[in-house]
């Protein structure tokens, strides 16, 4: 249902039914809108929503109404009507059987609404992982003007003499607390003190990696990714985002969603990625983001910008910062004037300015190269993260090299294999589990099709009896995700996944397997007849009989397609 934009704003007339009376349709939209005591001057303004996912069950999302009032504000005083709506709320920690397998809903909901209602333009909330993702998946479907505000992230918290921040310090003790290092006490402390604040998670994880790739698409005004959640800048971007809704609510010819996703928007958003040092997870979303504008994001072109773009970030899950200090250093701003001889500049952003000329704009600012390195001195010459090929994934597997033991690099081994989630939880720990710290761990079945959603099962936990005797990290190969706070030598996004059939559900205890990241290679060494044998053998999992299972089921795409479902794509295929 494609509208045109071009004549303006139609305020609360937009989407007025067209069937039958539309005069009294509008005449009972005005009317009911009346009942909300809003005055008729304000009705006649242009409408300008804000998509709100907050929610009692979104810890990151919890500063959410003084934002919903400061882009309110801002819309009021610029001449719009403001109209907060709300969309569902994916958090990270609160669903099952993962928040991946929300993602699509949230995006098909945002989308729809985006649709549906009589909205010029719209501010969306987004933060926590898949919010943001969801909210421009459903932007550059439904192409209305749109202006993305993040959350923000969350403040470090001092406990004992350092500072924690979500989940890269939680898994960081819990894995001393698995290995004995720590006791139950201790451990408890620690709960109470890695989530203090309002925000998403302080390090660069998938949320804050995807609030930057945001503002590097041009989705957001210049310099708001990282404001944290709690600083008074953060609402004045709401209120500064809101008046800019209202211009792009009245523009003739307002920047929308699918100006901003361009090749040329992907490629420097797939730059900022690896110069950050970024979360695995951001390939896939920006896959599915890009997949929604007939864009297909190349494994092979990532792996050549990889060789050549630097890792210049030093936060954590990689290096030593949180969050914070990324603001404080000089944040997006500072990342974009470094990598600027890399990016193509000519790119729009939601502001109507160009890339090129927000940098011009900013030329000079403040950069700290304690957090912000120049490419002269970079944390690392290559990018965070590479794509491997070969007969265990044809399709690509995707290995976060920055967050890895390079001395696990090039090597053959044997197999270790689980086949599936509940098989990994029921023998990892185990005192008799056949496993030696020279052996790979496989994960099967834990894919988009794996019956979880994709869940962050990739980090898989060294077995209790080698992380007692020392052991820190193994190759762990699987075709699930890994949470963008996590380190460890992965190999995730195995594709095509073991519950389509990939080479990945043939593997068995005791094949060699051989990774060459060098080569960007991971190979099953297992004989051609031999995996005929077992491919026959094969059976796909049980279908799934009604409902969002169902659907999923039916629709989900593999991770090269951004687990994205098929029938949103552009042509629905
Ligand atoms: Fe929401 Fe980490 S739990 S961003
Ligand atoms: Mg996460």
């Amino acid at each position: 249902m494609g509208e045109d934009r071009a004549e303006g704003p139609g305020g609360l007339a937009r989407n007025a039914a067209t069937y039958g009376d539309r005069d009294f349709a509008l005449y009972l939209r005005r009317s009911f809108m009346l009942s909300m005591g809003w005055s008729r001057e304000a009705l006649g303004r242009p409408t300008v929503g804000i998509c709100d996912t907050s929610s009692g069950l979104n810890n990151c999302h919890r500063h959410f109404p003084e934002l919903v009032r400061a882009a309110e504000r801002g819309i009021l005083a610029s001449g719009g009507l403001p109209l907060p709506f709300p969309t569902i709320s994916v958090c990270e920690p609160s669903l099952s059987p993962c928040s991946m397998y929300y993602r699509n809903l949230a995006a098909i909901d945002t989308e729809e609404m985006l649709r549906a209602q009589p909205l010029d333009s719209v501010v969306l909330l987004g933060g926590c992982d898949k919010t943001v993702p969801a909210q421009l998946m459903a932007a550059v479907s439904a192409n209305i003007p749109c202006v993305l505000v993040v959350a923000g992230p969350m403040l470090a918290t001092r406990f004992e003499g350092e500072r924690l921040s979500a989940c890269t310090d939680c898994r960081r003790f819990w894995a001393r607390f698995r290995a004995g290092e720590i006791d139950a006490g201790r451990i408890e402390r620690i709960e109470g003190k890695l989530a203090t604040t309002a925000g998403t998670c302080g390090v660069m994880g998938t949320a804050s990696t995807m609030a930057a790739i945001a503002e590097t698409l041009g989705f957001t005004l210049p310099g708001t990714a990282a404001i944290p959640a709690v600083h008074a800048d953060r609402m004045r971007a709401a209120e500064a985002s809101g008046a800019l809704a209202v211009r792009l609510a009245t523009e003739r010819r307002a920047v929308r969603p699918r100006d901003l996703v361009t090749p040329e928007s992907l490629e420097n958003a797939l730059r900022v990625l690896l110069a950050l040092g970024g979360s695995t997870n951001a390939i896939i979303h920006l896959t599915a983001i890009a997949g929604r504008a007939g864009i297909r994001l190349d494994l092979a072109r990532l792996n050549r910008l990889s060789d050549e773009t630097p890792v210049l970030v030093d936060l954590k899950p990689t290096g030593e910062g949180y969050m914070e200090d990324f603001h404080t250093a000089g944040a997006m701003g500072a990342v974009l004037r470094a990598l600027r001889p890399l990016l193509h500049l000519d790119v729009p952003t939601v502001t109507g300015e160009t890339l090129r000329e927000r940098l011009d704009r900013e030329e000079g600012s403040f950069s700290d190269p304690a957090v912000i390195r120049p490419v002269s001195d970079p944390v690392s010459p290559v990018g965070g993260l590479v794509a491997l090929f070969g007969s265990l994934a044809p399709r690509g597997a995707i290995l976060k090299r920055s967050a890895a033991d390079p001395s696990l690099f090039e090597k053959e081994a044997r197999a270790v294999v689980f086949a599936s989630l509940p098989d990994l939880a029921e023998r990892i720990d185990r005192d008799d589990l056949d496993v030696t710290p020279e052996d790979m761990l496989v994960l099967q079945n834990a894919g988009p099709k794996g019956g979880y959603g994709m869940p962050e099962a990739g980090y898989l936990p060294i077995p209790r009896k080698l992380a007692r005797a020392g052991v820190k990290d193994m190759v762990r190969i699987s075709d699930a995700r890994m949470s963008g706070t996590a380190f460890g030598t992965i190999v995730l996004h195995v594709t095509p996944e073991a519950a389509e059939g990939g080479a990945l559900a043939l593997v068995r205890t005791g094949d060699r397997i051989r990774l060459s990241v060098r080569e960007r290679r991971i190979d099953l060494l297992v004989a051609e007849d031999e995996l005929a044998r077992r491919r026959a053998a094969w059976t796909p999992p049980p279908a799934a009989l009604r409902g969002w299972d169902k659907l999923w089921q039916r629709e989900v795409l593999q991770a090269d397609e951004g687990v994205d479902f098929a029938f949103l794509r552009p042509r629905g295929e």
